[in-house]
């Protein structure tokens, strides 16, 4: 089934009961329609609650679509005073290692964008792990007030080689967590710690994006979106929404056979 989105660009759509996978021509006509799609969301969340609750993936696949929000079109379109950015993982090192996710989105988005400094809610990656940690479980608990699980309106995520999320490793103990929101995490093939948000919020979320480009993905993309595995060795299979919706961006290189459809 074909169906256009975002960009006016043809995917292919394969619908599951809450999960779209969209599979765009190439990068740019992703991070276009990713931007159309933020753009979106955050117009429907700030017309209903008066905000817009994000929390930004790390790594490199998404620094497209943070450079195409900080751009003309976008950086005046998104009411920015509205929006609150959080991060759904962060590297332990500080926040002007060339390895931080809040460098890379400070320079891709934030210093282009009029968002206020109080809408950026950081994760400290400077601070020893578990002090970093506990300090965003309390950053969260106090912004999403009430008892519940903050429920963002929107969680992008990249998807890693090995299938981690987040800072959800394969076979990891962050991935296990079902009582805190934030959690340190470890993994052998990573240099540094990690602070990472569980799946309990990763799955409370409204909308939860996946950005995923690239022929080096096509593997992986294909061991998690057509073939059983257990969500301990490819955690991008844990994740699933309990209420919201789940969405693929894909471009061709990643798709690989699943674009044959
Ligand atoms: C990080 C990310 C991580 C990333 C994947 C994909 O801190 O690196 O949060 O989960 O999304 O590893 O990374 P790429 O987009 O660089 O392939």
């Amino acid at each position: 089934m074909h169906e256009t989105a975002g960009g006016g660009e043809e995917t292919m759509l394969r619908k599951t009961a809450n999960r779209r996978i969209h599979i765009f021509p190439d990068k740019d006509a992703l991070d276009k329609a990713a931007a159309a799609f933020f753009a979106a969301r955050c117009a429907e969340s700030i017309g209903t609650t008066g905000r817009f609750t994000v929390a930004l993936a790390g790594g490199s696949t998404p620094q497209g679509l943070y450079h195409l929000l900080g751009s003309e079109g976008f950086r005046t379109r998104i009411p920015w005073n509205r929006v609150h950015l959080f991060w759904g993982d962060e590297r332990c090192v500080p926040p002007s290692s060339g390895k931080s996710n809040y460098r890379m989105a400070a320079e891709s988005l934030l210093t282009r964008v009029p968002v206020p400094p109080g809408n950026i809610h950081r994760m400290q990656g400077e601070l020893p792990p578990s002090e970093g940690a506990a300090r965003y479980e309390e950053t969260l608990r106090t912004f999403f007030t009430g008892p519940r699980l903050p429920v963002f309106n929107l969680i992008l995520l990249g998807l890693g080689s090995d299938g981690h999320v987040a800072s959800l490793f394969p076979y990891s103990e962050g991935l296990q967590e079902r009582e805190r929101l934030v959690v340190p995490n470890y993994s052998w093939a990573q240099a540094n710690p990690r602070l990472t948000l569980t799946l309990p919020v990763i799955n409370g979320a409204e909308t939860i994006l996946f950005l995923v480009a690239g022929e080096e993905k096509r593997s992986v993309v294909s061991r998690v979106l057509c073939r059983e595995s257990s969500p301990a060795r490819l955690p991008a299979r844990a994740v699933c929404p309990v209420m919201g919706d789940l969405l693929w961006y894909l471009d061709k290189a990643a798709a690989g056979e699943i674009a044959a459809g």
